[in-house]
């Protein structure tokens, strides 16, 4: 393995709470039920496939301008949220091992659905530390579409086959599996039948990459 690709929302710092939070204001406002379990369901998957799940509630049809208008009021308050998020959101363990696999000579990617993903690098203080970033904004099919995960490979320069994904989305899994990668799980992720490593901690990679 030559380089490590980590998905960003819930492997290297958490936001399902604020995801949470926006979702549920502007479902309440349209009346649509909303609860936890419906927001674990949009782990990985994109923010107007997310509204589309979200819609599965609701009592009527809404036209495309609806929707776009929907998720953009979504994300102007998820993006109110991240504005709380700071260097103390990232944990020493996840920063520590970091650290760690970057001594180790390995080229550090992140491969993330989420069109705020440079936001919430910054926020938490990795502005400027991966090698490539792949996220929201380069792709045009999210997870379990491999194409984030072959973008950031292309990005970093090297095979998928020598490149191990890290997730905590049974989608990613798939993800990774479908472009050739290899995968280590965390939570959830862990119980994708084809995941290559199974973590339980996110600084057991240090044991899988040495
Ligand atoms: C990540 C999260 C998803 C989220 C997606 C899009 O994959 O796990 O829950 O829906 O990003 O996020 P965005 O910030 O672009 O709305
Ligand atoms: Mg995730």
């Amino acid at each position: 393995m030559k380089a490590i690709i980590f998905d960003l929302d819930g492997v290297i710092c958490f936001t399902d709470k604020y995801h949470y939070i926006a979702w549920k204001k502007l479902a309440d406002k349209n009346g649509i039920y909303f609860d936890e379990e419906i927001n674990n369901r949009l782990r990985g998957v994109s923010r107007m496939d997310s509204l589309e799940i979200i819609l599965e509630r609701a009592d009527r049809t809404y036209t495309a301008e609806e929707k776009e208008a929907m998720a953009a009021e979504k994300n102007a308050s998820y993006v109110e949220l991240l504005k709380e998020m700071s260097p103390a959101d990232l944990s020493d363990e996840v920063k520590n091992t970091l650290d760690e696999l970057r001594n180790r000579g390995y080229k550090l990617a992140i491969g993330s659905s989420s069109k705020n993903t440079k936001m919430i690098l910054k926020q938490i203080g990795l502005g400027e530390f991966f090698d490539a970033v792949s996220d929201g904004t380069n792709i045009t099919k999210s997870k379990p579409d491999p194409e984030v995960f072959l973008k950031a490979a292309e990005f970093i320069g090297e095979n998928p086959a020598d490149c191990l994904v890290v997730e905590d989305a049974k989608a990613g899994i798939e993800a990774a599996t479908a472009g050739g990668f290899k995968s280590a799980g965390l939570g959830e992720a862990t119980e994708h039948p084809s995941v290559t490593y199974k973590l339980g901690s996110f600084k057991d990679l240090l044991e899988i990459c040495i």
